[in-house]
């Protein structure tokens, strides 16, 4: 096996961020003050951008990145300074270029707008909200959609503190403090922690606070504040002290809750001080809050300590799955840590098959340097193998009694900076300098640059058998070929699952059951019936169903599925549900994707059509 140093050796790992157009490395930056008019009638924003850079050496020129912006002017130090805007090219923009730069500190100023091609935001019409009287607008920068919405250098290696000076006609939150001269329609907010361009964002609509613990406040709109108050009061301080045991102390002072509307395509992004989160989180059950603890734990994972690119993305989301799991074990025990590990590996290895054909994504280092799209790379390789790996090598060093002090080091020292796997490497041989020998028995070299699966750690199943064994029940009905056989399953069967259960015992008869078999159908049918899945809520366990439904053919279930997918906006659940409704009926897909595009979010509309093939 090679050592650690050899690995290095063989793949140099590129310091240099593929997926930017800018020179960001030939300046020092200082800072950002963001200056921004909100249209709702034209659905735009109109402002300024005001960079304080600083020459590293001489360079000749400033680059910074922009896409589908319209660039009304560039300013140094106040003075209007000739600008072009180069030829886009798909995936990295338009490169806005300055031809020169000067030797000493200065402030770039550009004056721009954003245009209808904008993927960074979604503009909602009043119809389009809950309440239904108000316009809406929230943004979305992660992972190079920040250059659509302000010219920078849109790289997570650059971090820096910004100020944020709004003008609009509703309440906006952003992924900062508020400051204290808020007057009219005029609101300022702060960023005093450097953080990447990705962590920029903007809401607003007719939103309201609601007081949820001693730290937590959540932004929603009005219609929704009860549900809210019952799905988040319980957890999400102790997720917070928790998290800060395991690490250290939250630097962020606030920690907020925006519970967005339903075509947020994600179901939380991490934005400093406001977590932006699907409103399907309000399952009513509490089943979803590992998502708020997820969102949480990038406070240190992604947000203090940051990816240098997107090629190690898995630093970002690996560390944070890892902590959101810790914190989970800390608090309900360790089968439950174990449990989602097991969910997640299966998850892992249905996706790895799936992606035969793009066996590149299904490494952990990514190799971007061909200037893919990383929206495109973003699959659960960087979160599931990322935690695995962590997995590892927490049990190589001798448990979480050995490897939990180097958590807060690690994280100390990479705070307020961008980090790369090599650095991670160095730091964890650096602090288990007695450890060389157990940690040289990790297969680095297959965990970060391997494709496919890798090797499988040994997790505790005391959570998931009852759920095998239930399915295997199943599976033996269906291949009896008796109808009769079916009776036996009653909803006492699974009337004490939680979530997390029902999505295995689903996933696990969605794969073991015959359900091309004559009986499939009937079986899908009382199953349904039986365990009361008309009415299911939960869209993690809403689409394992409907998968089973599609494997069954249970027609009926079809323009279920179509409806269904008229409600949800969130792309782990929008994409592979038209995937699976095309499976079996390609022209109702199309069909309902076109009636309702409009309705999805920009960045998911083009995976759809793209899945589709449209
Ligand atoms: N930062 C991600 C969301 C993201 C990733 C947005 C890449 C854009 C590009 C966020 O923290 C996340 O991982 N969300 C998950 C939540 C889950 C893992 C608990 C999601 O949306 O599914
Ligand atoms: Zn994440």
């Amino acid at each position: 096996m090679s050592s650690v140093a050899e690995l290095l050796r063989l793949h140099p790992l590129c310091e240099h961020d593929p997926s930017t157009n800018s020179n960001f490395h030939e300046f020092v930056h200082h800072g950002t003050a963001l200056r921004w008019d909100v249209d709702f009638d034209a659905s735009k924003v109109t402002g300024t951008a005001t960079h304080t850079l600083e020459p590293v050496g001489t360079p000749s020129r400033i680059v910074l990145d922009t896409s589908f912006l319209e660039i009304h002017s560039v300013a140094i130090d106040g003075v209007d300074t000739p600008f072009t805007v180069l030829p886009r090219a798909e995936p990295l923009g338009a490169p806005l270029v300055v031809e020169h730069a000067p030797a000493a500190k200065f402030t770039l100023q550009v004056a721009y707008s954003t245009t209808a091609e904008c993927t960074a935001l979604q503009w909602l019409t009043p119809a389009q909200t809950d309440g239904g009287k108000h316009p809406y607008l929230f943004s979305q920068c992660q992972a190079i959609h920040a250059r659509l919405l302000l010219p920078c250098f849109d790289t997570p290696s650059v971090k820096v503190p910004y100020s944020y000076r709004v003008t609009l006609p509703l309440p906006v939150v952003v992924s900062g403090r508020p400051a204290t001269s808020t007057e009219g329609n005029e609101y300022s907010f702060d960023q005093p922690i450097p953080i990447p361009s990705y962590l920029v964002a903007i809401a607003s609509g007719d939103l309201v606070l609601a007081p949820i613990g001693p730290r937590l406040a959540v932004y929603l709109e009005p219609a929704v504040i009860d549900r809210c108050q019952h799905e988040f009061c319980a957890d999400t301080e102790r997720f917070i002290t928790t998290a800060e045991e395991l690490v250290f102390p939250y630097e962020w002072d606030t920690y907020n809750l925006l519970v967005l509307v339903l075509s947020f395509p994600y179901g939380g992004m991490e934005n400093p001080n406001m977590t932006f989160a699907t409103p399907t989180l309000l399952s009513g059950d509490r089943q979803n809050v590992d998502v708020v603890a997820h969102e949480l734990a990038h406070s240190w994972s992604g947000n203090l300590v940051t990816n240098a690119s997107w090629e190690h993305f898995w630093l970002n989301e690996g560390w944070t799955v890892y902590l959101e799991r810790r914190i989970i074990g800390r608090l309900h025990g360790d089968a439950y840590r174990d449990f989602s590990a097991i969910i997640g590996w299966e998850q892992l290895e249905r996706e790895i098959v799936r992606m035969d054909a793009t066996p590149r994504y299904t490494t952990l280092v990514q190799d971007l340097s061909d200037r893919l799209d990383p929206d495109d790379a973003f699959l659960s390789v960087p979160y599931e193998k990322g935690l695995n790996l962590l997995l590892t090598v927490e049990r190589a060093v001798g448990g979480t009694a050995v490897f939990d002090p180097f958590i807060p080091h690690y994280f100390s020292k990479f705070a307020h900076k961008s980090v790369t796997t090599k650095e991670f490497l160095d730091t964890l041989y650096g602090f288990f300098g007695d450890k060389q020998a157990e940690l040289d028995l990790v297969d680095w070299e297959t965990w970060l640059y391997g494709q496919g699966l890798p090797p499988k750690p040994v997790f505790d199943t005391t959570l998931v058998d009852e759920c095998y064994s239930l399915a295997a029940s199943w599976a033996k009905a269906i291949a009896s070929g008796s109808v009769s056989e079916l009776e036996r399953f009653v909803a006492a069967d699974v009337a004490a699952y939680t979530a997390n259960q029902t999505v295995v015992f689903l996933d696990t008869v969605a794969e073991k059951c015959a359900w091309g078999l004559a009986m499939g159908a009937a079986a899908a049918r009382h199953m349904r019936e039986a365990y009361g899945y008309a009415t299911l809520q939960n869209a993690e366990v809403v689409l394992r169903f409907f998968r089973v439904s599609v494997r069954a053919r249970v027609e009926e279930e079809y323009p279920r599925l179509a409806a269904w997918l008229t409600t949800v906006g969130r792309m782990k659940f929008v994409r592979p549900g038209y995937v699976l409704l095309a499976s079996v009926d390609k022209a109702l897909a199309v069909e309902t994707f076109r009636a309702h595009e409009l309705g999805y979010h920009p960045i998911c509309r083009a995976f759809v059509k793209k899945d589709l093939g449209l």
